[in-house]
């Protein structure tokens, strides 16, 4: 009896047949390193620059399908997420893999509420930092820094232990991302106010002066909350890879998670909010659009919040953010930017650069405007995505922590460089 689920590969070098494995629609790269293989020389390596075709993990976390437009967190659609759930729960789910019962949440919820303080050094850390420190630079330093506050973090085989590093990750997430935000304002920090919900107390840490207690508008405090939500995973992207592949030396989850936060740092990931907003407010009216279009149609620059390594088709969280930028302006009023923005969008989907690369609005096209309107500067937009983004990242970790399929990330390489060169000492070199 024939197998059909295998891949017949002929080496036309030696005239060898091999059959290789298919699984789940992919073949095991080691299996291809039996190709050509000998007691010499190493087989045939996979070449894949930046991943675009080798699957890393076997995951049960998020399901997208980028031609569709489908995002899914184990298994619930995020358009029914945004609708109906709240960030706090959507967190539950990605750590514990199911929705929580009533008495599950409540310990949850009162789990993250309750670890929402830090260390008060952790305090002087981040106020040690320059009056114009990045945000971004000073949550990935603090979370980095928590790793010292707690060396047990680094029993990651320990079930019980993992789990507070994981509520104390997803509760000061908020309280640094806050103090980032005061830091550039030379405003004093906020202490967390228990009473309020985990969106609300990240408002009335970011915004609260001399009132005894701040209430924000509870629309405003919805919108973010979906917003989190949008952001909270989004299966092997660069930074959650950043958070396994560093996750992968079994170092403690502090330290992945602020590689995590590095990677997320960069223009072409997180970033991409700040650079979005930049390039509108560069445009600044409908007028010079066209011409801006054509300058990115020439290569000159890149039209930022387009395009994604996946979707190929609309990004299904671009359209719940537009629903939640009507939701904002309602309260704020609407930013003149926005017609810029639906402008640039109008012309790129009609345009045949952007349709013949499948290139449309992304998660990050519109999130800028919903941030801007909020009071935010753009400097604190990439901290908002990985505030979002904490549960997935730790969702992810776990997964490779109990994988024993997953071992330390080290790629291959195909060395292009000298060999066997003779060392000549610097004193004769430069006689
Ligand atoms: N503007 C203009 N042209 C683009 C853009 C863009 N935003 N994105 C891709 N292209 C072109 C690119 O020049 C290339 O054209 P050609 O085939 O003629 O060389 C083609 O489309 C394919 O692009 P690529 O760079 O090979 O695609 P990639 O999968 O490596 O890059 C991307 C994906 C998201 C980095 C890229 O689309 C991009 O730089 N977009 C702007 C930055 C941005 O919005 N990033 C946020 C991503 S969503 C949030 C997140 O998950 O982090």
């Amino acid at each position: 009896m024939t197998n059909n689920e295998t891949l017949t590969v002929r080496d036309n070098r030696t005239g060898q047949e091999y059959e290789i494995p298919i699984a789940d629609g992919a073949i095991r790269a080691s299996d291809l390193g039996k190709v050509g293989q000998t007691a010499d020389e190493h087989g045939l390596a996979v070449y894949d620059p930046g991943f675009t075709n080798t699957a890393s993990t076997r995951s049960a976390v998020t399901f997208i399908d980028g031609d569709k437009g489908i995002l899914e967190y184990r298994g619930y659609p995020i358009e029914q997420l945004a609708e109906s759930s709240n960030f706090l729960e959507v967190a539950y789910l990605l750590i514990h893999g199911s929705l929580p019962t009533k008495e599950q949440f409540d310990t949850w919820e009162h789990e993250i509420t309750y670890h929402t303080f830090v260390h008060e050094n952790v305090r002087s850390l981040m106020q040690g930092f320059r009056y114009d420190a990045h945000p971004m630079g000073m949550l990935r330093s603090g979370v980095g820094a928590l790793s010292t506050f707690y060396p047990e973090a680094r029993e990651i085989k320990d079930p019980a232990i993992r789990h507070q590093q994981i509520v104390r990750l997803i509760a000061k997430m908020p309280t640094l991302g806050a103090w980032s935000f005061r830091n550039a304002q030379g405003k004093p920090y906020v202490y967390p106010d228990n009473d309020l919900s985990y969106t609300e107390n990240f408002l009335s840490m970011l915004f609260k002066m001399s009132e005894p207690a701040y209430q924000p508008d509870p629309r405003l405090a919805k919108a973010l909350d979906v917003l989190f939500i949008l952001h909270a995973d989004h299966e092997q992207n660069c930074s959650t890879n950043a958070v396994r592949s560093v996750g992968s030396s079994q170092v403690d989850p502090y330290s992945a998670v602020s590689a995590g936060i590095a990677a997320l740092y960069g223009p072409l990931h997180g970033g991409a909010n700040e650079a979005v907003l930049r390039m509108l407010a560069r445009i600044k009216t409908i007028e010079n659009v066209p011409a801006f279009i054509e300058g990115v149609k020439k290569g000159e620059e890149r039209l930022m919040g387009f395009g994604h390594r996946v979707y190929k088709n609309y990004d299904p969280r671009a359209k719940l953010i537009t629903k939640a930028c009507d939701d904002v302006f309602e309260v704020t009023g609407v930013s003149p930017l926005l017609e810029v923005a639906q402008e640039l969008e109008k012309i790129a989907l009609e345009d045949e650069y952007f349709v013949s690369r499948k290139l449309y609005p992304n998660v990050d096209f519109y999130s800028g405007l919903i941030y801007e309107a909020l009071q935010f500067p753009p400097e604190m937009f990439t901290v908002l995505f990985a505030i979002g983004r904490t549960p997935g990242w730790l969702a992810q970790w776990l997964e490779l922590v109990d994988d024993p399929e997953q071992k330390i990330a080290r790629p291959k390489q195909i060395y292009t460089g000298d060999r066997g060169l003779d060392f000549v000492p610097a004193s004769q070199r430069w006689a």
